[in-house]
């Protein structure tokens, strides 16, 4: 894969879309940079110039499909994206005492996790196919492999990319685009601090961006990390249904 030239990210104001910036950020490299916290977006983006890029920001709530999708082939037109990284994530959690998640919460992260990434991938899509190139980094997490009891909605979330990335690539890779699931374990972020529990083998955002960077690179069909957490999730997938429950209670993740 011949290195990125016209990178675009969303929740690039996170800690992992704000490390991947700055992990891509260089001379002849053109960001066009999303977030939410104007302020943020700003600092990050000149971060990015600092260190030779040229930076478009958007600051755009992405549960507004329309002004997402527009922003996207805007960015396009200007210059045609190699890699799309749709970012932006919530995390939500069943609450004290294991309440149970609140609808309204529910709906939002649906919006943000599912429908804004989707939409995001679907409107590059057509352009990448037609110039038989153009990468797209889905991020999905290792609680995508099985849900766990104190985050059902956001299992289920990054259940459903997971599921999209993987359909996807193989779609689409006879017209030269890459499609890659990123599964990520604990990575310090706003989103990671303000989860209940514990969170073994913890990566800074910095590690995980060049990490995710280095096998994008080499267009990996799945990037999930950290070993040994990543098999532990997976097995917990493949595993008999009640084996997976006892383990996820025995590893003390059942809230
Ligand atoms: N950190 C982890 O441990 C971990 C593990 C597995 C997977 N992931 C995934 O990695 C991705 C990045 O997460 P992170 O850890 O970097 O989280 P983060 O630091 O909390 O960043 C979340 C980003 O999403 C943006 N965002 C949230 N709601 C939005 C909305 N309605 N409209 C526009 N932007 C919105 C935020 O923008 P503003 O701040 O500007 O509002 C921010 O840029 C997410 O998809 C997450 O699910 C994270």
């Amino acid at each position: 894969m011949i290195a990125p030239k016209n990178i675009l990210i969303t929740g690039a104001t996170g800690g992992i879309g704000g490390a991947l910036a700055l992990a891509y950020a260089a001379s002849g490299v053109r960001l066009f940079l999303q977030g939410r916290d104007a302020a943020k977006l700003t600092a990050i983006a000149a971060r990015c110039e600092g260190l030779g890029s040229i930076v478009e920001t958007s600051v755009i709530d992405v549960r507004d499909i329309d002004a997402l999708v527009v922003w996207v082939h805007i960015a396009n037109a200007t210059a045609p994206l190699d890699l799309v990284i749709p970012c932006a994530g919530i995390n939500i959690n069943t609450g004290p005492n294991h309440a149970g998640e609140i609808w309204r919460e529910i709906d939002a992260l649906i919006d943000i996790n599912i429908k804004a990434v989707i939409a995001v991938a679907d409107a590059v899509m057509p352009s990448m196919r037609e110039r038989k190139r153009g990468q797209i980094a889905l991020f999905s997490s290792l609680a995508g492999y099985f849900g766990l009891p104190v985050t059902p909605s956001y299992c289920a979330s990054k259940a459903a990319i997971k599921a999209y990335g993987e359909a996807l690539r193989g779609g689409v890779a006879a017209d030269g685009v890459e499609v890659n699931v990123v599964m990520p374990g604990f990575v310090e972020s706003l989103m990671c601090d303000e989860m209940p529990g514990a969170k073994p083998m913890l990566w800074t955002a910095e590690k995980a961006a060049h990490f995710i960077k280095r096998r994008l690179q080499r267009n990996h069909a799945r990037i999930s990390f950290p070993f040994p957490l990543n098999f532990g999730c997976w097995y917990l997938a493949v595993a008999p249904a009640g084996v997976a429950q006892r383990l996820v209670k025995f590893f003390g993740f059942s809230g």
